[in-house]
């Protein structure tokens, strides 16, 4: 049977194997799917080991995204923009690495219905979050890009990092801190960690209004103080649930080669998620 894990630390609450079984039973797919607990100073040698094993991919989470990076013989080219990795696959004895987080909320923002060609997005955060989804933000063809940061600095290289690569095309690519962000924004979303400690980026609260879409890539049973103020401001708002969802059966598609349908799923997940 094919042998496929998620790999991190901590690891049990992943939601990783669910979604994975999921997907397999409903293609009728025999594989096996398990997450493991890598020590904090174990990545490669648990790659060693599983190479050993004869393993066919693993997703890669908190913190080993940059070392899966590293361990990777061949990178796609949104990994390599990411500067992460979380889906490898191994082939051949060949170990190849992909990034599919972008393409996650790329497909989460279709289905529900927030268009990127054309228009202007925020975005908030300037960590590994924010950098993994820059690609696929660039390949929906927004007209406008501005990356605002606590760490103003950071916001700039990420710019500069976007600018640069060939996804860019035409889209007008700038950044600031959060109080200097200004425009007319169709989308906002929020990759900083400011969520896990109860807070919000301090953006101008007039960004936030009707007819702006707010997207959170952190999820949780009720809305995070983002997505709560942004509704409170009568805009549009999601959580990273869907993206979740979304970035896995983009991976399940490179291994396998079929996606799965999703929605149903996403469903399921959110109910699972309320009842605790
Ligand atoms: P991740 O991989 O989750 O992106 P990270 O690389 O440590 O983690 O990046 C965290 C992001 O959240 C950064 O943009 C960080 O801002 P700095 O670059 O200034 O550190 C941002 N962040 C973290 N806590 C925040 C808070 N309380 N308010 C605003 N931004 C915050």
């Amino acid at each position: 049977m094919d042998r496929y894990y998620v790999l991190g630390n901590p690891i049990a609450h992943s939601r990783s194997p669910r979604i994975h079984s999921a997907f397999a039973a409903a293609l009728g797919q025999e594989l096996s799917y398990e997450a493991r607990l890598v020590p904090l100073e174990g990545f490669a040698r648990e790659i060693e080991l599983l190479k050993q094993e004869g393993f066919r991919g693993c997703n890669v989470t908190v913190p080993f995204k940059e070392q899966a990076f590293r361990a990777a013989d061949r990178l796609s080219d949104r990994a390599s923009l990411a500067g992460a990795v979380n889906t490898l696959s191994y082939d051949g004895g060949i170990l190849s690495g992909d990034n599919t987080d972008g393409e996650g909320l790329a497909r989460d923002l279709a289905c529900l219905g927030v268009p990127l060609e054309g228009r202007s997005v925020l975005l908030l955060g300037a960590g590994g979050a924010a950098r993994g989804i820059v690609a696929s933000l660039l390949q929906g063809h927004p007209r406008r890009l501005h990356i605002a940061n606590r760490t103003v600095s950071r916001a700039g290289a990420l710019a500069d990092l976007a600018r640069s690569s060939p996804m860019a095309g035409s889209c007008d690519v700038s950044s600031s801190g959060f109080e200097e962000a200004e425009g007319d924004f169709d989308l906002i979303i929020n990759a900083t960690s400011a969520s896990l400690s109860g807070e919000i980026p301090p953006f101008p609260g007039s960004l936030l209004h009707e007819g702006v879409f707010a997207y959170d890539l952190m999820y949780a049973p009720e809305d995070t103080p983002f997505v709560a103020r942004a509704r409170s401001l009568g805009a549009g708002a999601a959580d990273g649930l869907g993206m979740l969802v979304e970035q896995a059966a983009e991976s399940f598609r490179i291994w396998r080669g079929v996606r799965p349908d999703t929605a149903d799923l996403k469903d399921r997940l959110r109910q699972e998620m309320r009842r605790g």
